[in-house]
């Protein structure tokens, strides 16, 4: 099956039951059961929930894995990954990770002994120096958020393989339409399916998809025990938003390589951010490893003000958290999603005052760029 037929014919797409082409919302919690143990496959709905199933059967197809995982945020899907570590363990991770993800690791999983170093991984050598012998993983963002670096999935692992551990990618940019870090040998892979997965702002919600049958026995232990799944009704959103990822993702992707061009000429933008530019310093290993660069643009005005001009004027950009959705969205990272960062730490890593973060919707692309045009103006 090809990649826009297995988003709308993969996993359990259609009700065995009544032969419904959109998988029923089975708002239940519990199970009757014929003899005390005598269910049919469902007890109760934190456990298991036949759309959840769903939704986690077809996440796992999408992305080629062994089984897949629903939760009720992007957090909490990363806090239930981390669950599958044990006190004095140590995490490496990409140094400008998600700004909730650096808050859970430094503030609330550091608190039960669970240990991390950010470093650039997108120099390889740096995750080489940071294991330890309490290593467990490698934890990659690719593309990161907001400076859009790219790390080499396929190296990563190797060099996990080689120490024993684990390597988890954070594929929430890439969606598995462009990225399958599983294929390029990573054994655990997880989305903010709040943002391209959903595609239309109207759920929070996390996925994570394993490589083998152990995680996948470990993952749904931590699932079950911790609680934090996602509930029927957003599981059926986001098994409807999978089914037109792949024709958002190629739109979207036209839009984004129009909008850099446009800024690129720009003489009030000092930088553009871009891994499909050739002049970005991992260009070559993005389009080794996946096969679009996505709808992510930062660029870099110079200063506050000015991002403040802009963000005064813009008219289809909508001044929002989040990203990958059918409108676009606009926001400044060291003010809003990245916030959470210590100024000295935003500063090192390059997320400047003056940074603006686009995510490319679905508009027409003209009227997108008549819009930064005068708002750069
Ligand atoms: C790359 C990335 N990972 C994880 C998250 C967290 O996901 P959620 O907001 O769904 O909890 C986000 C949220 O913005 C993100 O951008």
């Amino acid at each position: 099956m090809k990649r826009k037929t297995k988003l709308i014919h993969g996993g359990i797409s259609e009700d065995p039951a009544t032969g419904a082409v959109s998988f029923p919302i089975y708002q239940v919690s519990t199970y009757k059961q014929e003899g005390v143990g005598g269910h049919k496959g469902y007890e109760y709905s934190r456990t298991g929930n036949p759309t959840r199933n769903a939704l986690e059967v077809l996440i796992k197809d999408i992305e080629g894995g062994s089984a897949g995982f629903a939760f009720g945020s992007g957090m909490a899907a990363i806090t239930a990954v981390m669950m599958l570590f044990n006190s004095g363990d140590h995490v490496i991770l990409t140094d400008d990770v998600y700004g909730g993800t650096f808050r859970v690791m430094t503030k609330v999983l550091n608190r039960v002994g669970i240990d991390s170093t950010f470093v650039d991984t997108s120099n390889i050598e740096n995750i080489k120096d940071a294991i330890r012998p309490t290593t467990k993983a490698i934890y990659i963002e690719t593309p990161t958020n907001p400076l859009l670096k790219i790390t080499d999935i396929e190296a990563a692992a190797k060099i996990a393989k080689e120490n024993h551990l684990l390597t988890i990618v954070d594929n929430t940019f890439s969606t598995p339409y462009w990225q399958n870090p599983l294929e390029l040998g990573a054994d655990i892979v997880l989305h903010s399916a709040t943002k391209y997965i959903g595609g239309h702002s109207d759920v929070v919600a996390g996925l994570v998809v394993v490589n083998n049958d152990k995680l996948a026995e470990e993952l749904h232990f931590v699932q079950n025990s911790t609680g934090g799944v996602l509930g029927p009704q957003d599981s059926w959103l986001l098994i409807r938003g999978i089914k037109t990822l792949g024709i958002r993702m190629e739109e979207t992707e036209a839009n984004t390589k129009a909008i850099v061009e446009f800024l690129q000429g720009h003489s009030k933008v000092e930088k553009v951010f871009y891994p499909g530019l050739e002049s970005h310093p991992n260009h070559a290993i993005a389009k080794k490893q996946a096969r679009g660069f996505g709808g992510m643009v930062s660029f870099d005005v110079g200063s506050a003000e000015k991002a403040d001009q802009i963000l005064s004027k813009i008219n289809y950009f909508t001044l929002a958290e989040s990203l990958g959705a059918v409108e676009s969205l606009i926001s400044v990272p060291a003010r809003m999603t990245h916030a959470s960062i210590p100024t000295e730490r935003r500063a090192e890593l390059g997320i400047t005052d003056g940074l603006v973060r686009i995510s490319v919707g679905l508009e027409d692309v003209e009227d997108l760029i008549e819009d930064l045009a005068q708002a750069l103006e």
